[in-house]
């Protein structure tokens, strides 16, 4: 691995900083976290609506399409979801890095994965810009929950042993310990958990 590295070096560029005041936004990271059918995708559309309907320039990175091409050659064993995350950790560091908003949805079931992807953004670049915000969302639902949804009859294939390794039913999802922001997505409604995070990155001084 060190090989295949040895012959490379860092270019250096703007910083973020400049290209931050150059374009007016300050660029982070919303990685939603939680189970699937737990409201993830939803709640990241309508607040990546919200964001470019004040101005703000923010794309959203998704799990089932991210899977269609980036990540086409990766499933759903521990590895392949390691992975599937770490490249997306380094895609939406990217997005963030351009100034742009980069909202993630993907079930990340494993804490390690989320504090990989949090330490990339706070690893200051080469050349010593600050780190970038990382807000992690736990969108938190009851696997019973979830499983009543099923909007893709997943977690009934599941149950009847016809997907290995699906979260929640034979494969691991741990929650997160300290989340920037938890939203029950069977308590509040979709507007409800937009405006709670809006006021969480607004408090931040990251919206305004
Ligand atoms: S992960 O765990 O973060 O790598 O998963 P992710 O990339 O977010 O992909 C989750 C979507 O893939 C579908 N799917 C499965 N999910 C969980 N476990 C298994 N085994 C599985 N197989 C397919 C499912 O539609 C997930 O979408 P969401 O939107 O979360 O329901």
């Amino acid at each position: 691995k060190q090989a295949a590295i040895c012959n490379i070096t860092w270019h250096p560029s703007l910083t973020r900083h400049e290209r931050n005041q150059l374009r007016g936004q300050r660029g982070f990271t919303v990685w939603f976290t939680g189970l699937s059918a737990s409201g993830k995708s939803t709640v990241a559309t309508a607040l990546e609506q919200h964001l470019l309907h004040i101005g703000l320039a923010a794309y959203r990175l998704d799990g089932d399409n991210v899977r269609f091409g980036l990540n086409k050659d990766l499933g759903f064993s521990e590895k392949d979801r390691n992975e599937n995350i770490r490249r997306i950790a380094e895609v939406a560091k990217l997005f963030a890095d351009s100034s742009t908003i980069a909202l993630t949805s993907f079930i990340s079931p494993y804490r390690v994965d989320r504090q990989v992807a949090r330490d990339l953004h706070a690893s200051a670049s080469q050349a010593g810009d600050d780190a970038i915000p990382f807000i992690e969302v736990f969108v938190d639902v009851p696997l019973e929950e979830a499983e009543k949804r099923d909007p893709k009859g997943l977690y009934k294939k599941a149950r009847a042993g016809e997907i290995r390794d699906f979260t929640g039913i034979s494969a691991p999802y741990e929650a997160p310990e300290a989340p920037e922001i938890t939203i029950r997505t069977d308590q509040l409604s979709v507007e409800e958990c937009v405006r709670k995070i809006v006021e969480y990155l607004a408090e931040k001084g990251l919206v305004t």
